[in-house]
């Protein structure tokens, strides 16, 4: 299994290139299905979770054409043979789910894993499953997974009693098709939903009102093929942003969007980062003042984001004075406050809130374990200014999210290798 060993760096200074939104595309690829035609998808980064949607794809009987060294992935639907996804390939990620909407409307039919509970909460998809339900679809389901058939999908008014991001792209996509009118309401509102609905009104979808709280989606008889150029990925950007001001360093960070990140560089000024927002891209910098404590609470979108709370736990744990952290999205998101813990943190969880208290010269280099995806990244981010030197394990979980992410960092003049153990 491969690590990270990441020494105590100099404060991290130059440029980085944002890769395509991991959360953008997987829906994004999952919609392909719908054109039962070519789709081509540009600024794909190349991750495991991407090749795992790919895998569904080439299982269903699409034709997937990567081209990794251009970032980009030509999707053919229209040799779609079964509606069913491997369980193999359903259980290895919870974004498999998302394909099921679109495969039920283009074949009327879904055969699916349920994915497997994440370490991070519960996660269930029961929202995913009432608002198809609305449109009329059928649903068996028992422990292994669902069986989904619906002649015709029907618009309908689907209520959801929390605006999850993947039960808004699951009923979003299943409705291009339905016959009528549907409207989503207390949708989610995240860019990766507008890059989605995006994405589908070029494949002739008509969509109004995402990146709002209500969503319309007038059925239509049939989608095409189309290009598409994914979103730069929010999560990888703000990760940026704090590695800039955690090691007090100074990095322009291009290929980024900041009203996508506005949360994110609010708190980072309240903390007394600087952050502005050049023609180049948007440049942090943690070098100019003292960095103070901040509180900070996650919410859906445009709240503080729950995929950036662990970065920015491991950020306040160097600066002067006690923060709170609370997380409301996820009931168990705090696993990487015991592993920053061991680098001397001294972080208090209690239920869904986090005291961390802050000092600069906390922490010290230890051997840790990336426990998911974001809670690794802040791992790295605390190794990169911990006295010494730090191991971190599990290092496959980084590798989900973040595209050359030891590569990005040592360019900004990091300390981090990557061993085959
Ligand atoms: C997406 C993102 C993930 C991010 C999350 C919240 C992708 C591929 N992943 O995940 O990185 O952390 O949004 O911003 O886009 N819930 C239910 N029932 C459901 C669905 C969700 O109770 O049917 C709950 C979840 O358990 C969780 C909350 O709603 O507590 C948010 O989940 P959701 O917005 O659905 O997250 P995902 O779409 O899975």
């Amino acid at each position: 299994m491969a690590k990270y060993i990441v020494t105590s760096s100099a404060p991290l200074r130059g440029e980085v290139q944002i890769s395509g939104a991991k959360n953008a595309v997987l829906p994004i690829l999952a919609a392909t299905v719908l054109a039962g035609e070519v789709c081509e998808i540009n600024d794909v980064p190349d991750l495991r979770d991407v090749q795992v949607m790919c895998n569904i794809l080439d299982s269903i009987g699409c034709k997937v054409t990567q081209e990794k060294e251009i970032s980009r992935v030509t999707v053919d639907s229209s040799t779609i043979s079964n509606s069913e996804v491997p369980y193999a390939l359903a259980k290895l990620m919870r974004a498999s789910f998302f394909i099921t909407g679109a495969l039920l409307a283009k074949t009327g039919k879904a055969k699916i894993a349920i994915p497997g509970g994440c370490a991070i909460g519960n996660r269930p998809v029961d929202l995913h499953i009432k608002g198809l339900r609305m449109l009329g679809a059928q649903i068996y389901e028992d422990n292994a997974g669902i069986d989904a058939h619906a002649e015709k999908l029907i618009g309908n008014l689907v209520y959801l009693d929390f605006p999850s991001v993947g039960a808004t792209e699951n009923i979003m996509m299943a409705a291009t098709l339905a016959e009528g009118t549907t409207t989503i309401e207390n949708a989610a509102e995240e860019p990766e939903i507008v890059d989605l609905a995006n994405f589908l009104n070029k494949m002739g979808a008509k969509i109004k009102g995402a990146g709002t709280d209500t969503i319309k989606i007038e059925g239509v008889e049939k989608l095409h093929g189309t290009r598409h150029t994914v979103i730069p990925d929010r999560i990888e950007t703000g990760t940026f942003m704090v590695a800039a001001a955690i090691t007090r360093g100074d990095v322009l960070i291009k290929n980024s969007v900041p009203d996508h990140v506005r949360p994110v560089i609010a708190k980072l000024i309240e903390c007394g980062a600087v952050v502005n927002d050049e023609v180049d891209g948007l440049r942090v910098r943690g070098d100019l003042k003292p960095l103070v404590a901040t509180d900070i609470k996650t919410l859906p979108y445009p709240g503080f984001p729950t995929d950036m709370q662990a970065q920015f736990m491991a950020l306040l744990t160097t600066v002067e004075g006690t923060s709170q952290v609370f997380e409301t999205v996820f009931e168990n998101r705090f696993m990487h406050a015991a592993e920053l813990s061991k680098m001397g943190a001294n972080i208090r969880v209690e239920g869904r809130k986090a005291t961390v208290p802050g000092d600069k010269f906390t922490l010290k280099g230890t051997q840790v374990i990336s426990t998911d995806l974001r809670g690794g990244a802040a791992l790295v981010l605390a190794s990169l200014v911990a006295k010494g030197t730090s191991e971190i394990l599990d290092i496959f979980h980084i590798e989900r999210g973040y595209e050359n992410f030891v590569e990005k960092l040592r360019g900004l003049g990091a300390i981090i290798e990557r061993v085959e153990d």
